[in-house]
């Protein structure tokens, strides 16, 4: 039996990934399931276990489900961990948020200066989980959903040695689901090629019965999202001459102005979306305190990473049984996407195998987004060097490279509040 450790183990996302597990337990056997988290979430961890038991004696299947608040009893041996923590809980995701749009620039979990923020947070406590990983389970994979995805990948490639990380996101499998949705397919229906960084990918092919479709998906592309991100539709004579498919956090940099506007209202009325998250996680441990549910429950959907236990499950079990077949990950780029240097982190179309992901050749991205993507990478570098160093020089630099940023002045006060606000998470600043 396979043992997984999940570092965050109290997020309400949790019973997503049990519920692919037990789906999967004829391929993927998980005989031992261990949730880590830290004093802070312990009670979240103990509603969400309590859930997580229900499920799976529903099921049927001979799996255990630990919890510790010892990461290092709980690696010992691991074969796969996943990490989907939050450092400083929702309440630091309020904060990178709220505090760049009280100063008229767009803050997010991935994007702009609200990226930049929970990537300092949280880069080196991913580091420590590499330290603690190479001595206690040295053969282990580490599946990083934890967002901003890919400086965490950035910085772990670039400093530190060890390579036995993936970053996984949602949004290319749920492009997936919508071009095959589009098409009146079935997903395995339809194979589509992805490239780029994460929550800044491009699908550049579609292919049906042998055929490239991808003209004709172009003409179709128009509001599809993932939960957190809502409204516009994208105009389909821009979509057919960019000539690759935007993901749906594009929107954030093509339309900036729209999205200023909606966000500046929501600060207003206390809903940014971090705001609304903690509503609906509210609502959601009330449902998994009752001990008669024993599914994953509806409400789930309404968060951003629905489904997102089918990218993470796929992943590790054809990581397990050595697949081959193709997924969406951050991994190296080895030349897979030309507009990137070889050692630079890509989101990518990639082979897995038992020994990890296989980029392949996507060749090179329209000139057309060359700049936006190549600004996003820079901006991933130095905010990764920032995290590592405690540098206040990168950290403002990073912010600005930053395209949502627009202006010295606001980076340089937008550094200062948040530093503040975050003084007890940032302990290298
Ligand atoms: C998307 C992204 C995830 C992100 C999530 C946020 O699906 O791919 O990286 O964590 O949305 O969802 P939330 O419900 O927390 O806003
Ligand atoms: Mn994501």
């Amino acid at each position: 039996g396979i043992k997984i450790v999940t570092i965050g183990g109290g997020s309400s996302y949790t019973p997503e990934l049990v519920d692919g597990f037990l789906k999967r337990y004829d391929s993927l056997p998980v005989r031992e399931l261990w949730l880590v988290d830290v004093p802070e979430g312990e009670h979240k961890m103990q509603v969400v276990a309590g859930l997580a038991r229900r499920m799976v004696k529903r099921a049927g299947v001979p799996m255990e489900i630990h919890t510790t608040l010892d990461r290092r009893t709980a690696l010992k041996d691991a074969e796969f961990v996943t990490t989907q923590l939050r450092v400083g809980q929702l309440q630091a995701r309020i904060k990178d948020e709220r505090i760049p749009i009280s100063h008229g620039i767009l803050g997010q979990e991935t994007n702009g200066a609200g990226g930049l923020f929970k990537g300092l947070r949280t880069i080196p406590v991913i580091m420590d989980i590499c330290r603690d990983m190479q001595e206690l389970c040295p053969k282990a994979w580490l599946i990083n959903f934890t967002n901003p995805v890919g400086m965490v990948m950035e910085g772990i490639h670039k400093y530190t040695d060890f390579h036995k990380i993936i970053g996984l996101c949602n949004v290319p499998i749920g492009m997936h689901r919508a071009i095959a949705e589009l098409l009146g397919r079935r997903m395995d229906e339809v194979q589509v090629t992805f490239g780029g960084l994460n929550h800044m990918v491009f699908a550049t092919k579609v292919i049906v019965d042998d055929k490239d479709v991808t003209k004709e998906v172009l003409k179709l592309w128009g509001g599809q999202s993932v939960k957190n991100i809502k409204g516009v539709v994208w105009n389909p004579d821009f979509i057919e001459e960019l000539g690759v498919l935007p993901c749906s956090y594009h929107r954030y940099y093509y339309m900036t102005k729209e999205y200023l506007q909606e966000e500046q209202e929501k600060f207003e009325k206390h809903e940014v979306r971090a705001e609304f998250v903690k509503g609906v996680e509210e609502e959601l441990f009330k449902l998994y305190e009752n001990p008669s549910l024993d599914q994953k429950p509806k409400l789930l959907e309404e968060r951003g990473g629905a489904y997102y236990s089918d990218a993470a499950c796929n992943l590790i079990n054809s990581i397990y049984n050595d697949k081959r077949d193709i997924q969406v990950v951050n991994t190296v780029n080895h030349g897979a996407i030309e507009n990137f240097e070889d050692d630079e982190v890509v989101e990518v179309s990639c082979v897995i195998t038992k020994n990890g992901p296989v980029p392949q050749k996507v060749g090179r991205l329209p000139k057309a987004v060359n700049g936006l993507i190549q600004q996003i990478k820079s901006f991933e570098a130095a905010g990764s060097a920032a995290a590592v160093t405690g540098d206040r020089k990168k950290a403002l630099l990073a912010l600005m490279i930053n395209p949502l940023v627009m202006s010295q002045k606001t980076a340089e006060v937008v550094l200062e509040e948040l530093l503040e606000a975050h003084r007890k998470y940032l302990p290298r600043f």
